[in-house]
C-alpha cells in the first residue's frame, strides 16, 4: 500500500487576468503550485501525481519536487476528469490524496489527520470547513444523524441546500480500489456538464460506506486563489503566519503587518524587525540583531548584537557579531564582514572581506578586496576592480588607514600599517607602516585673475 498524491492543476483561471497560468501564481515569491508541492514532499508520499492542462509547458519548467510526474488533461471536463488522468498511477491498494494546486496553505498535520481516517472499511474522507459565507462551493448535505449524503454544487443546489454552511473543500482521500471503479461509473449530467469529483460522495454512500470528514484547524489553510483579490488576501495571511512564528521564537515584529518574508527565516530571542522589512531566501540573525526600517535581506547571516539600519540592502553574505551596517549600505554577493566591522552609508561592497573592527563609513565602493583588521576607509574610497575585461584584487592589510577620495586601481597591495594620503590614486603597492600618497602639489598662483569679457 502507498500513498499517492494527485494535485489539481490543470485549470486556466479566468478570473487572475493574467498571462500566467494560475497555478504559478506567486505566493511569497513562489507559485501557488510549489507551496502545494512543498507540504506534500513533508508528508513521505509515494508519488506526486499533477493534472496539467492550461500552461502546461510553463508549470512544468516552474515547479519541481522529487518523484513527481506530470499528467495532461488536454481538455478541463471537470475535476473529475481530471482525477481520471491520473488512474495509470495508482492502484487499486494505494490511498490517493486528492489535492489543488491553487489551494497553497494546507497544513500537514491537516492532511495526516484526513489521512488516518481512510481504511478498508472507510474508503472515503472529506476535508471540509464551515463558512460564514459558503456562495461558490460544493455543500456538505449530512442525514438527520449527522452522516454525509452528497456533495451538491452551488450551480445545482435549491434554497435549502444553499443554505448549508459546511462546504468541500475539494481535498479528499480515498482508496484506490473504489475511487478507480467510482470514476469508471461518472457522468456529467449536471448544471454544468462538468465530471464532478464531487458525485463520488453519493457513490460511497449508496455502496454502504459511511463518509468521514476531518476539518482544517485554520480557514485559511483550505481557501483557493480565483483572483488578484484573494490572491493578496492570502498573501497577508500566510504573512501574518510568519510573522506570528518569529515573535514566538523571540522576534520582536514592530508592526507584523508592514513584514514581508519571502523565503525561511530563522531568529535567536530579542531580534527586532521595524517596518517594511523584506526577507528573502535563507535568513538568518543571531540575538539582539536589529533590522532597521525598510531593509530588505536576501539568503544573509548575521551574528549577534549586529545593527542594520534603515534602507540597507544585503544579498548573499556573511555579517559578524557587534557590525554595524548602514543606513542606505549596499552589500552585494559574497561580502563577508568580520565581528564589529563598521559599513556606514552609501557603501557599496561587492565580493569582499571586511577585517575584524574595520570601517568603511561613507561614500565608497569596495569590490574583490580582502581587507583586513581594524582597517579604516576614508569617505569616498573606490576601489578600481574593473579594467573593462577583467577583474582584478585589492589587498589590504591590518591597521592601514585610507585618505578620503582614494582610488585603489586593482590589482594592488596595500601593506599593513601604511597611510595613503586623502585624494590619491593609488596603482603600486603601498609599503607597510610608510605615507604614501600620489597628488600634485598645492600651489598658488600669485596675482592670478579671473578673465573678463
Ligand atoms: C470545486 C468542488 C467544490 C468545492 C470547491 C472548493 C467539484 C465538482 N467541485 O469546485 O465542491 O467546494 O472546488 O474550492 O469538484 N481542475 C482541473 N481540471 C478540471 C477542472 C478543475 O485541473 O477539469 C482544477 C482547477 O485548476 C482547480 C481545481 O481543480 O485547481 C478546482 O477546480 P474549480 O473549477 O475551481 O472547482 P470549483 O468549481 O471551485
Ligand atoms: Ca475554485
Amino acid at each position: 500500500m502507498a500513498l499517492k498524491v494527485v494535485i489539481l492543476a490543470a485549470g486556466k483561471g479566468t478570473r487572475m487576468r493574467s498571462n500566467q497560468p494560475k497555478v504559478l501564481q506567486p505566493l511569497a515569491q513562489k507559485p501557488l503550485l510549489q507551496h502545494v508541492i512543498d507540504t506534500v514532499e513533508t508528508l513521505c508520499c509515494d508519488e506526486i501525481i499533477t493534472v496539467i492542462g492550461h500552461g502546461a509547458e510553463l508549470v512544468t519548467s516552474h515547479v519541481s519536487a522529487q518523484n513527481m510526474c506530470f499528467t495532461l488533461q488536454e481538455e478541463q471536463l471537470g475535476t473529475g476528469h481530471a482525477v481520471m488522468q491520473a488512474n495509470e498511477h495508482y492502484s487499486e491498494s494505494d490511498t490517493v490524496l486528492v489535492l489543488y494546486g491553487d489551494v497553497p496553505l494546507t497544513r500537514v498535520a491537516t492532511l495526516q489527520r484526513l489521512l488516518e481516517l481512510v481504511d478498508e472499511q472507510h474508503p472515503l474522507a472529506l476535508l471540509t470547513v464551515t463558512l460564514e459565507d459558503s456562495t461558490g462551493y460544493g455543500r456538505i448535505v449530512r442525514d438527520s444523524n449527522g452522516a454525509v449524503q452528497a456533495i451538491v454544487e452551488q450551480k445545482d443546489a435549491d434554497a435549502e441546500v444553499l443554505a448549508i454552511k459546511e462546504v468541500n473543500t475539494g481535498i479528499m482521500a480515498v482508496k484506490g480500489a473504489q475511487l478507480k471503479q467510482w470514476l469508471s461509473v461518472l457522468d456529467n449530467c449536471n448544471a454544468q456538464s462538468e465530471y464532478y469529483l464531487t458525485d463520488i460522495i453519493a457513490m460511497a454512500v449508496s455502496d454502504g460506506f459511511t463518509i468521514q470528514t476531518a476539518q482544517p484547524d485554520d480557514e485559511m489553510e483550505v481557501l483557493g486563489v480565483n483572483d488578484k483579490l484573494q490572491l493578496q488576501n492570502l498573501e497577508r495571511q500566510y504573512q501574518y503566519q510568519c510573522a506570528k512564528l518569529l515573535m514566538q521564537q523571540g522576534a520582536t515584529v514592530v508592526d507584523a503587518q508592514r513584514l514581508d518574508i519571502r523565503g525561511v527565516v530563522t531568529v535567536e530571542p530579542d531580534v527586532t524587525f521595524d517596518v517594511n522589512v523584506v526577507l528573502e531566501g535563507n535568513v538568518s540573525l543571531g540575538t539582539n540583531v536589529t533590522v532597521g526600517a525598510h531593509c530588505v535581506l536576501k539568503n544573509v547571516q548575521v551574528a549577534a548584537n549586529t545593527h542594520i539600519h534603515p534602507f540597507s540592502h544585503l544579498e548573499d553574505c556573511i555579517v559578524g557579531q557587534n557590525c554595524s551596517i548602514g543606513p542606505y549600505a549596499r552589500l552585494r554577493p559574497g561580502t563577508e564582514l568580520a565581528d564589529e566591522a563598521k559599513i556606514g552609508n552609501f557603501v557599496e561592497i561587492k565580493k569582499s572581506k571586511i577585517g575584524l573592527g574595520s570601517k568603511v563609513s561613507h561614500l565608497s565602493y569596495i569590490g574583490d578586496t580582502n581587507m583586513g583588521n581594524d582597517v579604516n576607509i576614508g569617505a569616498g574610497t573606490i576601489t578600481c576592480n574593473y579594467d573593462g575585461v577583467n577583474k582584478h584584487q585589492t589587498i589590504i592589510g591590518d591597521h592601514v588607514f585610507v585618505g578620503s577620495d582614494t582610488q585603489l586601481v586593482a590589482p594592488v597591495e596595500i601593506e599593513a600599517g601604511a597611510t595613503i594620503g586623502a585624494g590619491s590614486t593609488i596603482t603600486k603597492r603601498a609599503p607597510a607602516n610608510e605615507l604614501t600618497l600620489s597628488r600634485s602639489k598645492q600651489l598658488t598662483i600669485k596675482g592670478w585673475a579671473p578673465p573678463v569679457k
